[in-house]
């Protein structure tokens, strides 16, 4: 697929099924976030041929932090190995990374890495890497809501001023369009707190295929899919 066909402008994906992967191979579930690690460098690659400007991954929910010690340490180490990792590649590719969710939850090293990786990308301009890490879509929603009351309170706004716009800019996401299509693997169909302001007129496209075995040829199917859609918006 060239990236003239591809129509999506921002991918959102919650990527599922890593336990499952393990399991049915006699792994444990750590090996398969290992893999589904390694499917994430796969699919960003992908992504960024594809002409896709906005990919945002859901990585870890603040759900997640209810798992057991040992798997939430296994996830954490993985992306101290991938903040760690060599950025060569997405320098040359010209990709921004950003990081959306609850830092005060994460680990002070991890916070400080996101921070520096978020300057060394900063004037990238071909696709932004959105990294949905400790992230709630409810407590962005209040988050946001009390930034904007803060503003009230000091008087830089008035109640009047609050519309969607400014209240899209106290989120987490601010400057990003809303995702055109939000993948979900593994056969499951939910949203799991995941971009709930942000999906309001996105579209849905539920895999059978578990993370660790998601692909290129995976993504530009959906995508064709993604292309024969006609988006109304609420319109007749
Ligand atoms: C769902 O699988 C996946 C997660 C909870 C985390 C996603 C994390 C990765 C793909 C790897 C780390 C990411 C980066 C950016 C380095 P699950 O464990 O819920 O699978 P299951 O439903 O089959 O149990």
């Amino acid at each position: 697929m060239s990236k003239e066909e591809n129509k999506l402008q921002h991918l959102a994906v919650i990527m599922d099924g890593n336990g499952r992967w393990a399991q049915k191979r006699g792994l444990p579930r750590s090996m398969g976030h290992r893999k589904g690690a390694e499917v994430v460098k796969e699919i960003t690659r992908a992504a960024a041929e594809l002409g896709i400007r906005y990919l945002t991954l859901y990585a870890f929910s603040t759900e997640n932090w209810k798992r057991s010690k040992d798997e939430v340490d296994t996830l954490m180490g993985l992306l101290r190995e991938y903040l760690k990792s060599d950025l060569k590649e997405i320098q040359e590719k010209n990709v921004r990374i950003r990081f959306i969710g609850e830092r005060d939850m994460l680990a002070g090293d991890i916070v400080e890495k996101m921070a520096q990786i978020e300057a060394d990308t900063a004037n990238n301009t071909d696709m932004t890497l959105c990294i949905a890490l400790s992230y709630g879509s409810r407590q962005e929603i209040v988050s946001a809501v009390r930034k904007t009351a803060a503003l009230v309170k000091s008087g830089d706004i008035s109640i009047n001023d609050i519309d969607v716009e400014l209240f899209s800019d106290m989120l987490y996401t601010q400057n990003m369009p809303d995702p055109d299509l939000v993948i979900r693997t593994s056969g499951e169909r939910r949203i799991s707190n995941y971009l709930l302001w942000q999906i309001a007129y996105s579209e849905f496209y539920f895999s059978d295929i578990l993370w660790p075995d998601f692909t290129k040829e995976a993504l530009e199917n959906i995508i064709k899919d993604f292309n024969q859609r006609e988006r109304r918006y609420g319109k007749a």
